[in-house]
């Protein structure tokens, strides 16, 4: 394993009685089995055939990587349609592994088309991308593992539309390659009668654990992203879990200092990479962390209305917007540090620079400034006896991200586990869908219709 976890901070020897104390995770050893075998007894079984994902054979990867290359080579675009657990493994993948502003660059430069990862069915959205793309040549994946989410089959039914005026029926098809749940919901069924390219979503994958499967592959692969490489870092992370010993298990350890945070009122996690490449990181973060935590019962039924809401913030970005907060505020937070050790594009601050101006930076560098600022916060929270701690990369690439993406999955799956919660169900989300179906007048859903036309709005609570 690369990354490394500095969990001082989050002690008593560093934060006083805000901390924890050793004595608290010797303590629990039994939780720590419970959780622990909970979510390695159950590796690959139920939803949690996510553990399985970064083990597909050589021949999966070969296939991968060549589909990849046609589409490079023939694609001005990928556009990936898709939403939640479906968009954000994408995201933040090229966020972090592709050049910051990769569509930006000229074609040239470029080791992949241009890529959009359409998560939102914002109509302005949708114009906006259809007045920088060439739908011509642009190719589409359309990424849902139910196949119902109205939001992506929304953009599909758009796409494929302007495609078929474009170039044609026969063509339009090529265009559309669909990753889903195989032989179930309503784009297998159209991908089917279509004769679109398909790669399947295993049972047991859920959303927002669905990364390193074809949900994160196939874009990966048009990306040029090292599959190879990821796949041995997630798998690296994967034995690091799997490690009995709390005190050798980063996921297990930080799952139980967050579980024991929550109890003592933390019920906030902010995440705060400090680099930019890692900035929608966490977003896959928030989303994982808080569809899977967030939930009203737990599993013998009893009400805990549990959960923490994870928050996003970028170093030193917010340093000048949000650390105020942190430091000072309520203790109500714990704050995730990731930090890079090695940024491959270092940029010197000019030691010769003749302007009489910040003397104090010259001759350094601009990651060992960012470095400073990240241990300077740090050290300004610990000593304000706030909850922290450090996920340190040693740089960022397609290895140690895979760790990462690993790392966060076990984390929420052992959280999950120490709350005695189901944390692969998302029924606040499942009744959102719901109620869009009523509202839109999809057949079936005319109960929820007049439960949803039920609501009272009282005029005397409207402001005019
Ligand atoms: O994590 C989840 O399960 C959700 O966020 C889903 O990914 C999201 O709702 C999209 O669902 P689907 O992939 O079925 O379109």
């Amino acid at each position: 394993m690369k990354l490394r976890f500095d969990y001082n901070n989050m002690m008593t020897s560093a934060i006083g009685s805000h901390g924890i104390a050793p004595s608290v995770i010797d303590k629990a050893q039994k939780a720590h089995v419970a959780a622990f075998k909970e979510v390695i007894d159950n590796s690959g079984k139920g939803w949690q055939e996510w553990t399985e994902t970064p083990l597909i054979d050589e021949k999966a990867v070969a296939e991968l990587n060549e589909f990849g290359k046609e589409i490079r080579d023939k694609a001005s675009s990928f556009v990936v349609l898709g939403i939640g657990g479906s968009a954000l493994g994408p995201i933040c993948v090229f966020n972090a592994l592709l050049h910051l502003h990769h569509n930006e660059l000229p074609e040239k430069m470029r080791k992949a088309p241009k890529i959009y990862v359409e998560d939102n069915i914002d109509p302005v959205r949708m114009s906006s991308l259809l007045d920088v793309i060439d739908v011509k040549t642009s190719y589409f994946n359309v990424i849902t593992k139910s196949g119902e989410t109205s939001e992506t089959l929304s953009q599909f039914l758009i796409l494929y539309n302007m495609l078929k005026k474009a170039v044609g029926e026969k063509e339009a098809k090529e265009h559309i390659i669909v990753t889903t749940t195989i032989g179930k919901g309503a784009l297998y069924a159209c991908a089917e009668k279509e004769g679109f390219k398909v790669f399947g979503i295993p049972s047991g994958v859920g959303g927002r654990f669905s990364v390193l499967s074809n949900v994160g592959l196939v874009p990966f692969a048009v990306m040029g992203v090292d599959i190879d490489s990821m796949l041995y870092g997630a798998r690296a992370m994967r034995e690091a879990c799997e490690r009995p010993d709390i005190k050798s298990n980063p996921a297990l350890m930080t799952a139980f200092l967050q579980v024991k945070s929550m109890e003592a009122g933390k019920n906030i996690s902010v995440m705060m990479p400090y680099a930019d490449g890692l900035k929608t990181m966490a977003d896959f973060y928030c989303q994982i962390w808080a569809e899977s935590l967030g939930k009203a019962v737990d599993k013998a039924g009893k009400k805990v209305n549990c959960g923490q809401t994870p928050a996003k913030s970028l170093g030193v970005t917010d340093q000048h917007s949000q650390v105020q907060l942190y430091t000072e505020g309520p203790f109500d937070k714990v704050v995730t540090f990731i930090g890079v050790e090695s940024f491959g594009d270092n940029v010197d601050i000019p030691s010769d620079e003749t302007a009489d101006i910040g003397n104090f930076l010259k001759g350094h560098t601009m990651g060992e400034l960012l470095t400073a600022e990240r241990k300077s916060t740090e050290f300004a929270l610990t000593k304000a006896g706030r909850s922290n701690f450090t996920i340190l990369m040693p740089e960022i690439n397609a290895e140690t991200v895979g760790e990462l993406l690993m790392y966060f999955m076990y984390e929420t799956a052992f959280a999950g586990a120490y709350l005695g919660i189901d944390t692969f169900n998302q029924p606040g989300v499942e009744e959102g869908k719901k109620a869009t179906f009523a509202m839109i007048g999809r057949a079936g859903y005319e109960e929820k219709l007049k439960e949803l036309e039920s609501l009272e709005k009282k005029a005397e609570y409207i402001i005019k």
